[in-house]
């Protein structure tokens, strides 16, 4: 241990502030308390829902046969289905068991703040009534329904935030594939007329999206193609932010992200980072991220994946998120007939179950003042309150906290408010717990009134 230098309660009452951000990611015009405002919703939620749904669910992984070895709604690219091929999977998308409410109410249970669905993927499959291509979910398909305006009634009904993922790369589209090109998605090749498909297509969806459904998130993704440019980057998040001055961008509509944290650099552009499938080490300091992770190792849905983390680890990583910093946004691949997998479900209502009685350690809570994690789990904060998130729970019934200058005011169990002893120590600050944790995935001791920490 490396006590000795305290950190006074005034520089700890400044920690618990509203953490510095990259004030040169905000567009020209915002004050730092207003992207702050902006951003207070998003960054107390924590926890969202990521749904990827498309024509892709028909296939659920198997063409002709044949298992795909990409993810689900990759296989198009995959298996080099073409297009007037592909489009036969769209013409038979009838999810008749798709319901807004219970898709809404699955995520709300699960102690989930906001919800992210694919309103086009890669594929260019539109999943929502638009006017700018027969090629979408009401106009191609029997269903002749819109997913995306039920969800968006039935999240303003349960008081839930509603995102849309929107792909800039499009399979789809001929002035957005790469042209005299077997592949749609050569990084190599450009298209003479992507331009057009900014113009008259991207942007218009865009439009009707955010005017349409009032989305609180843009969730961009496919900036990776080559026609894509910082320029058309920046207009169209000018764009979306004109049309809808509160709205939330995520960091894919510039280029530049780096591939291992998906994270643009400070200058980069959109309003928050997004690792994808990793949590980094140390989070990412001094900006906004989400880390995106699927359930199995598929974000659209795949018939024979079964690769499930369990609940355990997920609950674990959204502690391990929520303790760097982060946002977690996690993952399910609903089916063609419209129904979320079971497996996924059980996943979801196991997590809200934790989070009902323990979600006052996740819910707004900041990052741990602590850089490097203690050996029996997490801490999270909330002002002058700490959070011990203890994973591995002590056989001897102690846990040493170095971190610790001082003890808290009150020690108690979050989840069914037993007292625990908190006596000061050679070590720093020495807790009794009781024989048995109230969770064995994660039991939160609260440490109220903690004013002097260590500097570890
Ligand atoms: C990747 C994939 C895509 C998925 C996304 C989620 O960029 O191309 O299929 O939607 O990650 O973050």
């Amino acid at each position: 241990m490396r006590t000795v230098r305290v950190v006074s309660a005034m520089m700890l009452a400044a920690l618990a502030a509203a953490p510095a951000r990259a004030q040169e990611r905000a567009p020209a015009g915002e004050t730092p308390a207003q992207r702050d405002a902006r951003m207070a919703w998003w960054r107390a939620a924590r926890f969202g829902l990521f749904i990827h749904w498309g024509a892709y669910a028909v296939p659920a992984g198997v063409h002709d046969g044949q298992r795909t070895g990409s993810t689900g709604e990759w296989i198009m690219n995959a298996e080099h289905i073409p297009i007037a091929e592909y489009e036969q999977y769209a013409r038979r998308f009838d999810p008749v068991k798709f319901d807004a409410d219970a898709w809404v109410r699955a995520a709300q249970d699960a102690g989930m703040k906001y919800i992210v669905i694919t309103s086009k993927h890669h594929e260019g499959f539109s999943m929502f009534g638009t006017k700018l291509s027969p090629y979408n979910i009401v106009d191609y398909t029997p269903f002749r329904r819109d997913p995306l305006k039920e969800l968006a009634a039935a999240a303003r009904r349960q008081g839930m935030k509603l995102g849309f993922y929107y792909s800039i790369a499009d399979w789809h589209h001929p002035d957005a594939q790469a042209p005299n090109y077997p592949e749609y998605n050569s990084p190599q090749k450009v298209n003479p007329n992507f331009h057009r498909y900014v113009e008259t297509y991207l942007k218009p969806q865009l439009g009707e999206l955010v005017t349409g459904y009032d989305p609180a998130i843009l969730w961009f993704d496919g900036d990776w193609i080559d026609d894509w440019t910082d320029a058309d980057a920046h207009e169209v998040y000018d764009y979306v932010r004109r049309l809808k001055p509160g709205i939330v961008v995520n960091n894919r509509v510039g280029k530049g992200r780096n591939g291992m944290a998906g994270f643009s650099g400070p200058n980069g552009l959109g309003d928050f980072g997004t690792p994808e499938q990793e949590v980094p080490a140390q989070g990412l300091p001094g900006v906004d991220w989400e880390s995106c992770v699927t359930m199995n190792d598929t974000w659209g849905y795949k018939s024979f994946d079964d690769d499930w983390k369990d609940t355990r680890s997920l609950l674990r990583m959204l502690v391990d998120v929520a303790s760097k910093g982060g946002n977690l946004l996690l993952n399910v691949g609903p089916k063609a007939d419209g129904t979320i997998p079971s497996e996924s479900l059980a996943r979801l209502r196991e997590m809200g179950a934790w989070l009902r009685a323990n979600g006052a350690s996740i819910y707004g809570s900041s990052a741990s003042p602590f850089p490097e994690q203690p050996a029996w789990g997490r801490f999270t904060r909330s002002g002058h309150t700490l959070y011990a998130h203890v994973f591995d729970w002590p056989k001897d019934g102690v846990l040493r906290l170095p971190q610790l200058e001082t003890p808290p005011a009150r020690a108690y169990l979050l989840d069914g408010g037993t007292p625990v002893t908190a006596l000061h120590g050679a070590d720093g600050v020495v807790l009794t717990l009781p024989r048995v944790p109230p969770s064995t995935i994660d039991a939160v001791v609260v440490l109220e009134g903690v004013t002097r920490l260590a500097d570890h």
